[in-house]
């Protein structure tokens, strides 16, 4: 099932943590990666902030600023 959403959702992440971005559609945590991609072609995107963020996070996998929306949900 892809959990995909034409929607960003506001999520707050902490400081020098590594995180990993679904973009398979395939996760139970979606957005974040939950290792289900091993069944599929796709990797997740990861990432690491430099100081706590609160992000408007991705949920259609087309972003060309992942992990933040930029509004291609639209396109
Ligand atoms: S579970 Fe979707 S990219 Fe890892």
């Amino acid at each position: 099932m892809l959990n995909f959403k034409n929607q960003p959702l506001k999520m707050s992440f902490e400081a020098n943590i590594k995180y990993a971005l679904c973009l398979c559609g395939e996760s139970k945590k979606f957005p974040l990666c939950d290792g289900s991609h091993r069944s599929t072609d796709k990797n997740p995107f990861k990432f690491t902030l430099t100081k706590a963020e609160d992000i408007n996070v991705c949920q259609c996998g087309k972003s060309k600023i992942l992990p933040h929306c930029d509004g291609s949900h639209f396109k």
